[in-house]
């Protein structure tokens, strides 16, 4: 069994990852330093698959840890690379935290994985790499513009580092660029734990609609959309944990066309605020309490995938819809609340 390396794998995206992964016959590790999530989600896992994955609670700004943690676990094949920071906000407000904990850190694992001849290695990218887009859908060959944020600036940054190292070195990469993840696995073992108050739609949604805040608010009508609100590219978590074990196949079968590859990860369809809030209330029959708000700073306008490349090249596409995404936030935060 290939042993394969997650790390941030208690998150939200790595946990369902992990169980991907086990249910395609890889053996998961997970490195987590618990900074945004909790322990008892390897039970989650555990309950979906039948399989307690390892895991080793290290920070990974901790070098010596790393390499303690690679000479323990010798048999390594490929590397999942989740643990990062990702509130737009707080990069704004502390830069060198995301800087060291989005990009030393990346350093640090390449340096190790480049040592140790591990050379298939998933990066965890945004969409937020396309700042607002000048053409939709948007391609993986679309500029990468100027990044809004230092959260925004890490994915470039780490991207052209492994763009660097695969030019030179054995290392084979794929970076994933999601879109808008949401949804929680279909059995409610696992979902998404935010911490304090949620700064992303979908679990503000959930937690409104189980009366933990009192309304949404929409973050702007005004938009140049058709209904004002923003557009996204919402795509189902279990969608997108599929795709990395997809990319880690094709590097580990030698499928990969070029040592440094790039796909767009999302559904190819937009959706308003509104829209999605409608498709709550429907998929659900819960009504939801909202309000329209000035516009976020710093938020764009539209954004969703073309998914032609991601569909034909990596053989993945996303099959779940999003009522089923909502469907399945909302399963969940009733679990979690005892509902
Ligand atoms: C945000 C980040 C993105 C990051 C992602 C991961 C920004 C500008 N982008 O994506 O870089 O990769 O989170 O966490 O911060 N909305 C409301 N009310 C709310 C919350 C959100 O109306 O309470 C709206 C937003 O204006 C946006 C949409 O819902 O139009 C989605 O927002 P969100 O879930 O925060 O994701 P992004 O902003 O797309």
């Amino acid at each position: 069994m290939k042993a394969i390396l997650v790390t941030g794998g208690l998150g939200y995206i790595g946990s369902h990852t992990v169980v991907e992964l086990q249910i395609a016959g890889f053996k998961a590790v997970i490195i987590d330093d618990l900074s945004n999530t909790r322990v008892e989600v390897l039970e989650g896992i555990e309950a979906i698959t039948g399989e307690r994955p390892d895991l080793e609670i290290l920070d990974l700004k901790e070098k010596e840890s790393v390499t303690e943690f690679f000479e323990k676990h010798k048999t390594i094949e490929g590397v999942i690379h989740f643990a990062a920071s990702k509130a737009v906000g707080e990069s704004v407000e502390n830069p060198l935290l995301y800087y060291e904990n989005n990009v030393g850190t990346l350093v640090y694992l390449l340096k190790e994985c480049r040592d140790r001849g591990i050379n298939n290695f998933i990066f965890s990218s945004s969409c937020t790499v396309y700042g607002q887009p000048d053409i939709l859908p948007i391609t993986e060959n679309a500029p990468v513009k100027p990044a809004l944020s230092p959260y925004g600036n890490t994915k470039q940054i780490s991207e052209e580092i492994l763009a660097d190292l695969c030019a030179v070195s054995d290392l084979r990469s794929i970076a994933l660029r999601y879109f808008n993840p949401i949804g929680a696995h279909d059995s409610a073992m696992i979902g998404e734990l935010p911490l304090g108050i949620p700064q992303n739609l979908v679990p503000y949604i959930t937690q409104t609609a189980a009366g933990i805040r009192e309304e949404l608010s929409v973050f702007g009508d005004d938009y140049p959309t058709p209904d004002g609100s923003c557009i996204r590219d919402y795509i189902h978590i279990q969608d997108l944990a599929k795709a990395h074990v997809t990319a880690l196949q094709r590097l580990i079968n030698l499928e990969n066309k070029a040592n440094f590859e790039i796909f767009n990860i999302g559904t190819g369809k937009g959706s308003s605020v509104l829209e999605v809030i409608s498709t709550f209330e429907q998929a659900t029959g819960m009504k939801l309490n909202y309000k329209i708000v000035d516009r976020r700073p710093g938020d764009v306008t539209e954004v969703y995938a073309d998914t032609n490349l991601a569909n034909s090249e990596l053989g993945w596409k996303a099959e779940r819809s999003m009522a089923e995404a909502l469907r399945s936030a909302w399963e969940w935060e009733k679990k979690v609340r005892n509902l």
